[in-house]
């Protein structure tokens, strides 16, 4: 089966002020699969996923060179509408961080942001969110409760669910579950492997049973420098650079 590239990056590089963060970056993330981005900390990953939905413009002295296209599109382009790009590549963040509002208007917030007024149409696309994150049944009744007044695990689904409620393309996840316990981020992990078949994810993780758990494709990065990508199996089971070799076996990093 032949991958459709989704996003693409050709000779990224990254510089904060005089500090190259990301080094000749080449990758092609294929499109309704999950790509995990891993290696040691500093090493650039949140830096990378960043980059592909322009957080990294509100930080002064970041300049970026080369290119990365989204759907062939340069999105470093003047011509680029930055809210629409933010639109189809949402992201998820390490800590939940769910407005302080109701659960509700978390999810509509986004749809509300774009124009989207009608009761029943918001109604719609609250439920549809809710249950595409696997919360739907534990918050249904008290959908007018705070959100703040959730578990660390339902307000990251939340999160999740606010993140589908603006029917992105791309969902970009950057350690979303590491500040999880084991039963949260199981389900996590199975919304991810459910989310694939309609939306193409990224995920930052320091976990490598999660990442063989979740991903078909998985990039290594080391100090800047992308160093390995492919496929996940094959990057577990046969890794083609000795520093991949010594990051999964834990002898370093
Ligand atoms: N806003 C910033 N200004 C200057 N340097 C930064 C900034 N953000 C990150 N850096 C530097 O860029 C490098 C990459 O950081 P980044 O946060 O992308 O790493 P990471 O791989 O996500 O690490 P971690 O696993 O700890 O989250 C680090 O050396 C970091 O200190
Ligand atoms: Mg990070």
């Amino acid at each position: 089966m032949d991958d459709t590239i989704i996003l693409s990056t050709r000779d990224m590089n990254l510089y904060y002020g005089a500090h190259h963060a990301l080094k000749n970056v080449n990758i092609d993330i294929p499109e309704r699969q999950v790509t995990a981005l891993i290696g040691p900390s500093g090493c650039g990953k949140s830096t990378f996923l960043k980059s592909l939905d322009r957080m990294n413009d509100l930080i002064p002295n970041v300049k970026i060179t080369g290119s990365i296209q989204y759907r062939g599109q340069e999105i470093y382009d003047s011509s680029v509408d930055v809210t629409w790009l933010r639109k189809q590549i949402g992201m998820v963040f390490q800590k939940p961080n769910p407005f302080p509002m109701s659960i509700y208007d978390n999810v509509a917030y986004g749809p509300r942001t774009h124009g989207v007024r009608s009761k029943s149409k918001l109604d719609d696309i609250v439920e549809k969110s809710l249950q595409g994150a696997a919360i739907w049944d534990e918050v249904k009744d008290r959908l007018k409760k705070s959100a703040l007044s959730l578990s660390g695990g339902q307000q990251q689904r939340i999160c999740i669910a606010r993140a589908l409620a603006v029917e992105p393309d791309i969902l970009l996840m950057d350690e979303a579950t590491s500040a999880l316990d084991p039963i949260s981020t199981s389900k996590i992990e199975d919304l991810i492997a459910d989310l694939k078949q309609q939306y193409t994810i990224v995920i930052v993780t320091h976990n490598m049973q999660q990442a063989t758990r979740v991903s078909d494709k998985c990039a290594f990065f080391l100090l800047g420098d992308l160093i390995e990508f492919g496929d996940t199996t094959q990057l577990f089971s046969v890794p083609r650079d000795k520093r991949t070799e010594d990051y999964i076996t834990g002898r370093f990093g």
